[in-house]
């Protein structure tokens, strides 16, 4: 017993002498600290979380950074583990801890024991100095002789003490995506969370926005914005305590996923990123952007494909002669690419409409008896890319794959299917079917490399949740379906790492930064009529940069005019989705001007710094600017939303321009042979001026629904 005893007795007081020593954990960004500090027991402790101070000399004490189950702690742990002793308590005391610095970012990783189980886990932050964002996740790893349970782990737990607290969450459906709630945290645990497997953030948006003592507003107040980086069941569960303590865990759901590492295996949980500000909400979503620019989003510096899809024109209903006359109506649009959505594959189920299909990824024979092939030729001879869509986890009962391959769906073995859109999904835990799904990109990018675009979309969520591969071990599904899903996109990506794809799930069923690290931008909502997309756009916006936030023009919403239509689309990522042989000569010389204006500026729109003046969930209008990194440019919209007529709106007060400099302010985007209503159209103002006394930018009869886009350019 002794000699069992011996080692790690010594460990322990290794650990305390260390722990003796040690300096506090400083994880710096270049405006935030989060400080971790060794208390007397070995145990980690989160004893700050704010502002950098310039001394630099922080609290000490605190309340454990990473919880555990079955010692002392009584609340939500961020990990709990079952032993094969059949014991649940896990206890964790620092060990070591490690800096590594690149660039602007340093990786801080933190090495936690158990001092009576072989269990270690380590805690990693990785700070980005710009962009005040710091990434934080566990990995977590055990030598006992068999696998250990897992039902509880955690990618973060941070602390926070403060007077109130201020939740805002962002939810919705089908269409109706990212609708902003903001409530104030009571006793208890609060809980946002997705059980849906795939196109995940169906109901809900896997970010949020946390405020402390009090509401914060656009340029005021202490908050936390965060989101966790991975493309399945997510949960994050807020749980304040009886002295008013909140404890913030994230991390994937636990839901139906108890989770056995094997002895040796190392379970890495997804990031979890945030970004602490006392400066306002639009302060946090301007961190966030920087940080997914440079770190978070596939080639988020380069250069975005404008472009013409096919989907709401046309549906599954038409030919290759059709398509060859869209690419003219995209060349005449003067848009990059033109993406050919859902119906194009399909020949022992052709697929004319959700029914059938899905899985046969061949040219329907009958629709395009010239192949794909022909289509990137004919495409490029007119000048125009050529983009196609996909749906690769997914198959239709009515489909040669589901007869073939019955063992790579998931379903329940003793019972009835069950369907959404008529569609299953594949059991991408199996390494055959994530072969089967590279394959589906790779065959056609090999067969056709003048393929510019995918879009990549998820039409259901995952019901009859049973993996045939996995057997016994059900329990691993809904990680193990996101981890194959990793595994295919990371090798898509090795073979073709700057093909643009876009990231869809059936509107907004996937938005996340674990995601968006493989694809270059994402389809935020079914709903394309300009006034939801005010406010879809909107609430993305609190988390995504513009140049992800995928934006078409259509004729949803046939009350609006082409122009507001157009400038809605335009603060996001532009494209068409429409009949442009039945736009007027007035609208088509209008939308081909928008299509250049929208190259010239968006450089400023994809890169620049987002404010968002006022908010449509304050007033009847939507107001919003981006500005240069440089500061020299800016470009403003304006949307008059459901109005009356006689509606009376304040002088709105610029932000982010440089007092000192002059700046020109046009009118753009104009229907043509009209001018602007703006009083200070073409007249140059001071940035003082324009963020001290503002614009009217209701001037005269008010028109609902209509908008304005205004360029400011250095004088
Ligand atoms: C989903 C997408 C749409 C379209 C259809 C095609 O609903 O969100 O944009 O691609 O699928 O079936």
């Amino acid at each position: 017993m002794l000699k069992r005893l011996l080692p790690f007795v010594l460990f322990v007081c290794l650990s305390c002498h260390l722990a003796a020593q040690v300096q506090p954990i400083v994880i710096e960004t270049d405006h935030t600290a989060l400080v971790l500090t060794v208390g007397g027991n070995q145990r980690l402790l989160q004893s700050y979380l704010g502002r950098k101070l310039v001394a630099g000399a922080y609290p000490g004490g605190g309340r454990e950074a990473y919880l555990t189950a079955g010692m002392d702690n009584q609340f939500e742990p961020a990990l709990r583990m079952v032993h094969n002793d059949g014991n649940a308590s896990l206890e964790l005391k620092y060990v070591s801890h490690s800096v590594v610095k690149n660039g602007d970012v340093s990786e801080t990783s933190v090495l936690l024991k158990d001092p009576v189980y072989p269990v270690e886990v380590t805690l990693h932050y990785a700070a980005f100095g710009a962009s005040d964002v710091i990434k934080s996740w566990a990995v977590i790893q055990h030598r006992e002789k068999r696998p250990v349970m897992m039902t509880q782990y955690a990618s973060s737990l941070l602390h926070f003490n403060a007077d109130a607290y201020w939740l805002t969450q962002f939810h919705g459906d089908w269409a109706r995506e990212v609708n902003i709630v903001e409530e104030p945290l009571t006793n208890g645990i609060k809980t946002i969370e997705s059980k849906l497997g795939t196109r995940t953030n169906f109901y809900q948006t896997q970010a949020f926005l946390l405020s402390l003592n009090g509401k914060s507003t656009e340029t005021a107040g202490e908050l936390i914005a965060g989101t966790l980086a991975w493309t399945g069941n997510f949960q994050y569960t807020f749980e304040v305590d009886q002295r008013n303590g909140l404890r913030m865990r994230s991390g994937i759901n636990p839901f139906a996923s108890e989770y056995y590492a094997a002895p040796g295996e190392i379970f890495t949980t997804p990031a979890f990123i945030f970004t602490w500000t006392d400066q306002g909400k639009g302060q946090a979503s301007r961190n966030l952007h920087r940080w997914a620019r440079s770190y978070g989003v596939l080639d988020g510096k380069e250069r975005r494909l404008t472009l013409l899809n096919n989907w709401e024109a046309t549906h599954t209903s038409f030919d290759e002669h059709r398509l060859v006359e869209l690419f003219d109506e995209g060349k005449k649009l003067g848009v990059d690419l033109f993406l050919l959505d859902d119906g194009w594959f399909g020949n022992s189920f052709p697929r004319n409409d959700d029914k059938a299909g899905l899985g046969d990824w061949q040219e329907d024979k009958k629709k395009l008896p010239s192949g794909l092939g022909y289509l990137v030729k004919e495409a490029a001879a007119k000048g125009i890319q050529f983009g196609i869509w996909l749906e690769p986890e997914m198959v239709n009962p009515k489909s040669d794959l589901y007869r073939q391959h019955p063992d790579w769906i998931l379903k329940l073995p003793n019972r009835e299917e069950h369907y959404g859109r008529n569609q299953l999904v594949l059991d991408l835990v199996n390494p055959q079917v994530q072969d089967f799904v590279f394959n589906i990109v790779n065959d056609m990018m090999t067969k056709n490399p003048g393929i510019a675009f995918i879009k990549w979309d998820c039409n259901r969520s995952m019901t009859n949740a049973y993996s045939p591969y996995l057997k016994e071990k059900q329990s691993h599904l809904y990680i193990d379906y996101t981890r194959g899903l990793y595994k295919v996109m990371e090798r898509i990506r090795i073979k073709y790492p700057h093909l643009p794809i876009m990231l869809c799930a059936g509107g907004g069923g996937r938005t996340d930064y674990g995601a968006l690290k493989y694809f270059t931008e994402f389809w935020p909502s079914d709903n394309t009529d300009g006034l939801e997309r005010v406010f879809i756009q909107w609430g993305y916006s609190y988390f995504f940069p513009s140049n992800t936030i995928s934006a078409h023009v259509t004729s949803m919403g046939k009350q609006q005019s082409l122009k507001f239509r157009t400038d809605v689309a335009m603060m996001g990522k532009l494209g068409y989705d429409i009949r442009v042989n039945n736009f007027t000569p007035v609208e088509l010389a209008f939308s081909r001007e928008a299509v250049k204006t929208y190259q010239r500026i968006s450089d400023v729109v994809w890169q620049g710094d987002l404010y968002r003046l006022v908010s449509p969930y304050d007033e009847p209008r939507a107001v919003l600017m981006y500005v240069s990194g440089d500061r020299k440019r800016a470009i403003l919209y304006n949307y008059l939303l459901q109005t009356r007529r006689k509606d009376i709106f304040g002088r709105v007060k610029l932000e982010g321009l440089d007092p000192q400099k002059k700046y020109r302010l046009r009118e753009i985007n104009l229907l043509p042979d009209t001018k602007s209503a703006q009083p200070d159209n073409d007249k140059v103002l001071t940035g003082e001026y324009l963020m001290q006394v503002g614009l009217n930018l209701a001037p005269g009869r008010i028109t609902p629904l209509s908008s304005n886009i205004f360029e400011l350019t250095e004088e």
